[in-house]
């Protein structure tokens, strides 16, 4: 066993969990009876009842990141809409360039709809979607990605004409790249008099990004986003891309995904903005996210309406966790609350057990310091 509690050792062993715990104080280990103990202490309990450990291969079952590893036959996919990210440098015109996608694919009706904010939202384009981010700065961008949560398609890079290159553009050229992600170029603020787009594409042959035009692979598209021009052709760029990428996904599985970002909310508790990764999501699903559990009571979609199910590469948001999650944070539904309610419950000890170590190097590190 790769690892089982004071309880589930004294069960197998068909003792009291007390008698270990004595046991194991006789061996020189302190341990409660909800505790983990790793290998080296059951085999240590387990030699001195004469009980051989048989050691038994299993997928760690609390390890989330095992079910994204789960391959999906091919016939069970069908394409999913694009998730894109919008990157670049302080005032390029990211937030701009959102809210003008929003408001041209945005009917006005709809737009009565949005209730409240979420950080993510779709638009339909002559029946395709596309699935926006809206607030994964870099900081976010890099935590989900070190955390092994690459969750966009393809990065949008919004540099202003009248700037150029500057070092946030180039971070985030790092990012797609270290990601593996295409790039689209959004050379905004076109509308102003000192724009020079022609500087824009030259300084960004620099970094291997080059232009159609100029023999590269690079999609540029020369966009105004304050004054709404250009956001039809970057949209239509960012379909051919998607198209070119093949995303896939499996509607019918249980869903995986990712968190976006979570809140706790006075009247509503926890609420969290999870992005379907593959597979629907339904109300009334049995989930863990991240380190907590639940079961979904209700989702609202990125016009604030309810919605029963969110199918691959879908925004929403949800309500029914016992805690509040953290963005980057992976999500899983299981097949039944009773699943969802141990395996959160074990990942909820794993971190507590983690920080509470990390909490103990800590101060023996600050003693040493004082030393
Ligand atoms: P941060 O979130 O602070 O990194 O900035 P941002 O990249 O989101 O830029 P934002 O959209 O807030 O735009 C910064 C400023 O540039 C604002 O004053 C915008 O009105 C202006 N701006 C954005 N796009 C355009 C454009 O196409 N033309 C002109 N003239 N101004 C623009
Ligand atoms: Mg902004």
């Amino acid at each position: 066993y790769e690892s089982l509690t004071v309880a589930e050792l004294a069960k197998k062993l068909n003792r009291e969990p007390s008698e270990i715990i004595k046991k194991l104080f006789m061996l020189g280990v302190m341990a409660t009876i909800n505790q983990s103990l790793d290998k080296d202490a059951i085999e240590l309990v387990c030699a001195d009842y004469g009980v051989e450990v048989e050691e038994e291969v299993r997928i760690d079952k609390t390890d989330l990141n095992v079910y994204f590893e789960e391959e999906d036959p091919e016939e069970a996919l069908v394409e999913r809409p694009p998730v894109v990210t919008i990157m670049g440098h302080v005032d390029h015109g990211k937030t701009t360039t959102l809210d003008a996608i929003r408001h041209t694919r945005v009917t006005e009706a709809e737009a009565g709809g949005i209730t409240q904010h979420i950080g993510a939202y779709q638009v339909d384009i002559n029946g395709k979607k596309i699935t926006f981010l809206d607030t994964p700065g870099h900081e976010a961008f890099t935590t989900m990605r070190a955390r092994g949560a690459q969750i966009t398609d393809i990065v949008v890079i919004v540099v202003a004409a009248d700037d150029g290159v500057m070092p946030q553009t180039v971070e985030a050229i790092n990012h797609a790249k270290a990601a593996n992600v295409p790039i689209i170029v959004a050379v905004n603020k076109i509308d102003k008099p000192t724009a020079n787009p022609d500087r824009v594409m030259q300084e960004l042959t620099e970094y291997g990004l080059i232009p159609e035009d100029w023999g590269g692979d690079t999609i540029f598209v020369p966009i105004s986003a304050l004054k709404g021009e250009g956001i039809d052709q970057l949209l239509e760029m960012i379909l051919l891309v998607a198209e070119v990428s093949e995303l896939k996904a499996n509607p019918n599985r249980r869903a995986i995904g990712t968190v976006i970002e979570a809140r706790l909310d006075k009247g509503r508790g926890s609420v969290a903005t999870l992005l379907v990764q593959n597979g629907t999501l339904r109300v009334g699903d049995p989930i863990v996210v991240g380190n907590t559990f639940g079961r979904v009571r209700a989702m609202v979609n990125d016009l604030g309406r309810r919605v029963k199910e969110a199918t691959p590469a879908t925004p929403v948001e949800i309500t029914g966790l016992h805690e509040v999650p953290q963005a980057g944070d992976r999500f899983v539904v299981f097949e039944d609350e009773k699943t969802a309610r141990e395996i959160g419950e074990a990942r909820a000890q794993m971190a507590l057990q983690a920080s509470r170590a990390q909490k103990s190097r800590l101060t023996l590190d600050n003693l040493f310091e004082q030393m």
